[in-house]
């Protein structure tokens, strides 16, 4: 893909970590649900055989509108992503929770990755795998693809804030957003919705709000 042209195709953004129960499925339905809300052609690819997002979608209610490509395999995995590119602005990919060869290829296509992050050690640890391991895609590829660690499941605001400064000091920039550990998350999840749906007046939902607008500013086309 030719970055100059890049910019009149979709936007790819991805929730990657090897960290099971990290977030990433959580992450990818619901700025998918937020952006889908707000009027915005987006599409879903289910890169994880187990098929958490497939079947958050299969129920419905929030995301049944919404176009998705459950695809793990490494064959097929980039064809399934360009393949989306051309009719959608947004491209949300949700990535296996171990670093295969599906991992490295989506995030070959990617402008975003973001890496969820909950707040301890072998979470953070995991991280800043992810976070070398997509400088180096990025290298093979010959252009920049963001990565930004994603705090999730926040419980104590020192222990998140002890998680961000190590995020930030060994440069897996953390974005001032965050997902904080509400039981509306879980239970989107059993109803195939959000908490955008659920508690729209809730401080889950802002929290959503707050990190697509973070996410959008990353990816958005240049003057768009
Ligand atoms: N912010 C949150 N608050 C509470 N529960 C959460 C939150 N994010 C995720 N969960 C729950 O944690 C579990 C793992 O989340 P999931 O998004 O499936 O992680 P991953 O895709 O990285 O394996 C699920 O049961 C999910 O409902
Ligand atoms: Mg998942």
């Amino acid at each position: 893909m030719q970055q100059g042209g890049k910019s009149a195709r979709g936007r790819v953004i991805l929730a990657a970590t090897a960290k099971g129960g990290a977030g990433k499925s959580t992450t990818i339905a619901c700025l998918a649900c937020w952006w889908h809300a707000a009027g915005g052609r987006i599409a879903l690819v289910d890169a994880d055989p187990n098929r958490t997002l497939t079947r958050w979608h299969a129920k419905g209610a929030a995301l049944g509108a919404v176009p998705l490509v459950s695809e793990a395999h490494e064959e097929r995995i980039v064809d399934a992503i360009d393949g989306l590119t051309a009719a959608h602005e947004l491209v949300l990919v949700d990535c296996p929770g171990f670093n295969g060869q599906v991992t490295l290829f989506a995030v070959g296509t990617a402008d975003c990755v973001l890496i969820p992050c909950m707040t301890d050690e072998a979470n953070v640890f995991e991280a800043l795998r992810m976070g070398k391991l997509v400088e180096n895609v990025a290298k093979l590829a010959n252009r920049p693809i963001p990565s930004h660690a994603l705090l999730t499941r926040v419980k104590r605001a020192s222990v998140a804030a002890h998680s961000r400064a190590q995020l930030e000091t060994l440069q897996a920039r953390p974005l001032t957003s965050f997902l904080s550990d509400r039981a509306v998350f879980q239970e989107a999840s059993f109803h195939g919705s959000s908490p955008v749906a659920l508690e729209p007046r809730g401080q889950a939902t802002r929290e959503i709000k707050a990190l697509a607008a973070e996410v959008w500013a990353i990816v958005a086309p240049k003057g768009g």
